[in-house]
């Protein structure tokens, strides 16, 4: 097994040896996560995404971010992953895939079963045949901690999962099995990497199906309630969106055969309940919000689909892939809380574009 390279030795690496990415989904939260460091790292890269949840506002924050000369490392393409022409078109010259193009959430797969799978198993297909046709060495997936569905055993460990409990987590389930058939079949190299509630600088705050942090700031921000499933004792593995981005790269570039066509939890193996994380929030924003001094969240109905705790085993990626969180969730959240509270508004009815 070669030796695990770690994170800041790779970044010089790739600082004196650019490559060219691809980021499906560059547009979303974490695609253009990557997108900023990648370009910070004076890499090339190609952007796809038909902006379905993603938004040009996420581009051109980067673009602000990176400075001209950096952008121009960078090519745009508006497309659909569910056109395999068109994932051609994203693979042409392309050394690394970092393939996060998906319809994320549970309760919108539970509300549209039929678009979520298009998008998530037939476009996963799409971008593995096209990743494997223009011979790119490495093709990295975001994957998702829902696929340990029912499983009771904490801290998730990769071996071991459960019945899912959601189409987005079949889905989930379903990229990872194609990926190990590629592996197999075709010789493709691939990596998973579980997500377990990531977190961070644009990530969608609008709309009915936005994740709980950046949902939560909005409301208090603006004075609005904050809705909470069940009674609060929820409880998630909280993960800064840096995490996931080391993760994605080392993936990337790893150069052990033993870390090749697996799947990793991605996170930090922590545990915040809803309650504790609503009070993290809360401490936070009170400095600049003094409303929110007495503010208490409401207690509503367990949402079909949710899983009631997670917690992820990290041993896995830290031994083979040289993965170390450096973030953990107070950390990330006080990174992160400067781009909640003087991001720009989105325009009134703003949905993707
Ligand atoms: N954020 C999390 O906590 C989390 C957890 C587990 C897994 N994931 C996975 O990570 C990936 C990125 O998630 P995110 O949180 O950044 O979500 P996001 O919604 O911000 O990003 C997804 C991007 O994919 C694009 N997209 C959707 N359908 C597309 C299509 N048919 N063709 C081209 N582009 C399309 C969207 O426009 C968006 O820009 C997804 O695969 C998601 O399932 C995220």
């Amino acid at each position: 097994m070669a030796a695990v390279k770690s994170y800041e030795a790779l970044k010089a690496e790739l600082r004196a040896a650019p490559k060219t990415w691809l980021v499906t989904g560059v547009a979303g939260f974490i695609g253009s996560n990557l997108l900023e460091t990648l370009l910070g790292l004076e890499q090339r890269v190609v952007g796809l995404d038909n902006f379905a949840t993603g938004h040009q506002r996420n581009l051109d924050e980067v673009e602000a971010i990176v400075g001209a000369q950096r952008w121009a490392r960078f090519r745009f393409i508006r497309g659909d992953i569910r056109t395999l022409a068109t994932c051609r078109a994203a693979c042409e010259g392309v050394d690394l895939v970092l393939h996060h193009a998906a319809l994320g959430s549970v309760p919108r797969s539970i509300a549209d079963p039929l678009t979520t799978n298009a998008v998530n198993i037939d476009g996963f297909v799409n971008m593995l045949v096209a990743a494997r046709d223009a011979g790119a060495p490495r093709f990295v997936y975001a994957a998702s901690s829902s696929t340990y569905g029912d499983h009771p055993g904490l801290p998730k460990v990769e071996g071991s999962i459960g019945a899912p409990l959601s189409p987005y987590a079949v889905t989930k389930y379903v990229n990872e099995l194609y990926a190990g058939v590629f592996a197999r079949t075709y010789g493709l190299q691939s990596i998973g990497l579980r997500y377990f509630n990531v977190f961070g600088p644009r990530q969608d705050p609008e709309g009915a199906y936005a994740a709980v942090i950046p949902k939560w700031i909005a409301a208090m921000i603006e004075g609005r309630p904050v809705h909470i499933h069940g009674d609060g004792k929820t409880s998630r593995d909280f993960c800064f969106v840096d995490n996931a981005v080391q993760a994605n790269l080392l993936a990337a570039c790893t150069a052990s055969d033993e870390a090749l066509n697996e799947v990793y939890n991605v996170a930090v193996g922590g545990r915040t309940s809803l309650n504790e994380l609503y009070e993290l929030l809360r401490q936070n924003l009170l400095p600049s919000f003094p409303h929110l001094r007495d503010a208490r969240p409401i207690y509503g109905d367990f949402r079909a689909g949710d899983v009631l705790h997670s917690q992820a085993d990290i041993t896995k990626a830290a031994q083979r892939l040289g993965y170390q969180p450096s973030h953990r969730v107070a950390e990330g959240l006080a990174q992160a809380m400067r781009w909640y509270t003087t991001r720009p508004a989105a325009p009134a009815g703003a949905a993707g574009g």
